[in-house]
């Protein structure tokens, strides 16, 4: 071969390769388009769950506990029964709004975030903070995203950890919103845990967005989350 053969050889390499690598490209977006298309469907599902829920098994036990509640006055039992029905109630109203929380569509994610961790650590010995400092512009996704990873986290840090404090803070800046999570728990090592569906789909939502996802954990520093996600 030539020295004027071996030219347009590389060349030829060096096209082939630019052609790869578009493809490649193009099909690492497809697929970031189906599993975005893919979370807004379960999110949908989620939210038509939510509904059933409420509607159904919630509109019953209030049903139950309004008729319990009048005729409580006349038998201890009977009230007895009537807070219990009471509790379920609150169950399952929490559980409608933790599938999917009509409050970020009407208020938005911060108030959504404070709702959350009012929601979850209301019955723990934690003490939180939740600082989040967005602009009203954040796309729909963007914030489901976020308070879905936020959900996980807190509720990981809540079942796992045994921490003393937890913070959350998001901040915008004009092409990056950035979410922190923070516990001082117990912490894990990624080779030693049983793996859950939890952290593998925080993952994977994260990828779909082109989204930074970083897990730091280890015994004496607890469990650090930080997600960067470019707008
Ligand atoms: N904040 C945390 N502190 C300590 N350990 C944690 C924390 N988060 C996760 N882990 C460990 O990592 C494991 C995997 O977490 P992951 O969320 O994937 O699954 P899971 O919470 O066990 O189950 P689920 O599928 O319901 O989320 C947990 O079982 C736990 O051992
Ligand atoms: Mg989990």
């Amino acid at each position: 071969m030539n020295d004027s053969e071996k030219r347009t050889l590389i060349t030829e390499i060096i096209r082939q390769q630019g052609v790869l690598k578009d493809l490649l490209h193009h099909e690492q977006k497809v697929f970031a388009d189906l599993a975005k298309r893919l979370w807004a469907q379960q999110e949908t599902e989620k939210a038509r769950l939510s509904r059933e829920l409420h509607d159904g098994v919630g509109q019953l036990l209030t049903g139950l506990t309004r008729r319990l509640q009048t005729m409580a006055h006349s038998d201890p039992a009977v009230s007895e029964l009537a807070e219990i029905a009471g509790l379920a109630l609150a169950d399952v109203r929490q559980l409608s709004r933790l599938m999917s929380p009509t409050i970020l569509d009407d208020l938005g994610l911060k108030p959504a975030l404070n709702w959350l961790c009012r929601n979850l650590f209301e019955h723990e010995a934690i003490n939180y903070t939740c600082d989040v400092d967005v602009g009203p512009d954040l796309p729909k996704d963007i914030s489901i995203l976020i308070f879905r990873v936020t959900q996980e986290s807190l509720v990981n840090s809540i079942k796992h950890a045994q921490p003393k404090q937890v913070t959350v803070t998001v901040k915008q800046s004009f092409n990056l919103v950035k979410l922190s999570l923070i516990d001082d728990g117990q912490g894990f090592s990624r080779d030693k845990i049983t793996p859950g569906v939890g952290l593998a789909s925080m993952e994977d939502r994260a990828k779909a967005f082109n989204a930074e996802l970083k897990i730091h954990s280890s015994p004496e520093h607890g469990t650090r989350i930080l997600l960067t996600i470019p707008l």
